[in-house]
């Protein structure tokens, strides 16, 4: 079960680019997989201009082609076998029970049952579904199913073929991360975008829950923004070179207003994230989640994992999508190992390749 919207464009292939198309950047990875460790050949990042994404949609096609392009030009990519995913604010998932049923009778009432689940106009999605367990009872199969827009999809995909790349395959974001984690298969996911954030909780390997968490890396900025009159793009070094701007739990010392609001902001983070983890143990009193890792660029905030320890009471990780992989010479390690928790989708979107 690798690739939840897999049936949409089926191919095998053993080199994909790994494409993240966020809300703030392009990020493309390409990995040599060849040996042992992957490695990674290629990797570019280029900011998205605003307006170009809005909620995991994409507004203009023809300008995120252009960015793409120089996203592939930036990485010493030319074009070939892509893989993309969809973004959780486009995306549904969720898990769903069935009478034990074969594997025939199973995609006949998934096709039934998916427009009585599906917040979307019938017909206007694409969805894919997999089994993930077995009730205790043996009484029931636990299916998971995701939708996306067709649209949505499409639009990412035109961009993408006019960039010279050829979609192969379409990721739900959450399953590209969780490739990329160690021994997770039960664990909270927190990833800690630019504009959107999304909590999800992984069951034996299978995202049941994914809700996002309105809290993002451009709210940091902006309290920057406002309390130092700073434009964005000074806010944002700002934020990214100073450390301690969150506190960390216990520090000596008064806490100046910014302080203040940035411990605001990730305390309702971490509360959002717990409420994830309630809302699915209310409906599965069996669930087991003994680990949380924070991923994507708001992670990289210093001190930000004290607080979600706090609040989750499970060990909690900063992601580091690279740790087992090597990086190619001719690269500046360093400023790879740097860029390492945005890049967890495009590394997971490039791992894919191989899988039938
Ligand atoms: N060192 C850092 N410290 C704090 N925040 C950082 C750091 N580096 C990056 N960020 C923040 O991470 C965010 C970008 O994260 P990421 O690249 O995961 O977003 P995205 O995938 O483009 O967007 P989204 O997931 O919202 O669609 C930005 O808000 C940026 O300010
Ligand atoms: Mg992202």
């Amino acid at each position: 079960m690798g690739n939840i919207l897999r049936t949409l464009f089926a191919r095998k292939t053993d080199n994909v680019i790994g494409v993240d198309i966020g809300t703030c950047a392009v990020k493309a990875v390409q990995l040599d997989r060849r040996q042992g460790r992957p490695l990674v050949k290629a990797v570019g990042v280029v900011d998205l201009p605003p307006g170009l994404m809005e909620n995991g949609a994409c507004l203009d096609p023809k300008g995120l082609a252009a960015v793409i392009r120089q996203a592939l030009a930036t990485g010493g990519v030319r074009g070939g076998d892509a893989a993309l995913a969809i973004g959780v604010p486009a995306l549904f998932i969720r898990e769903i029970s069935f009478p034990p049923l074969s594997a025939d009778e199973l995609k006949e009432a998934v096709k039934w049952d998916s427009e009585k689940y599906v917040p979307f106009a019938p017909e206007s999605y694409y969805y894919d579904y997999a089994v993930t367990g077995r009730g205790a009872s043996d009484l029931e199969l636990k299916v998971m199913l995701a939708a996306a827009p067709r649209e949505t999809v499409d639009a990412l995909v035109d961009a993408a073929k006019s960039a010279g790349l050829q979609p192969v395959a379409i990721d739900a974001e959450p399953l590209a991360i969780y490739r990329t984690l160690p021994a997770a298969a039960n664990a909270l996911v927190v990833d800690i975008g630019a504009e959107i954030s999304h909590a999800t909780i992984f069951q034996d390997g299978a995202p049941v829950v994914a809700r996002p968490v309105p809290i993002s890396g451009q709210r940091f900025t902006e309290v920057l923004m406002e309390a130092f009159e700073l434009d964005r793009g000074e806010a944002e070094r700002l934020k990214q070179r100073q450390r301690g701007l969150l506190l960390r739990p216990g520090d000596q010392g008064e806490p100046s207003a910014v302080h203040r609001r940035f411990e605001l902001l990730v305390s309702e983070a971490a509360r959002e994230a717990q409420r994830t983890i309630e809302y699915y143990r209310i409906q599965n009193k069996e669930a087991i989640i003994d680990k949380a890792f924070l991923t994507g660029g708001g992670a990289s905030l210093d001190n930000i994992v004290h607080y979600f320890t706090t609040q989750l009471d499970i060990p909690v990780v900063i992601h580091d999508p690279l740790a087992g992989v090597d990086i190619a010479g001719g690269f500046d390690p360093q400023f790879v190992r740097s860029l390492g928790g945005r890049f967890a989708v495009a590394v997971g979107l490039a791992m894919r390749g191989g899988e039938p």
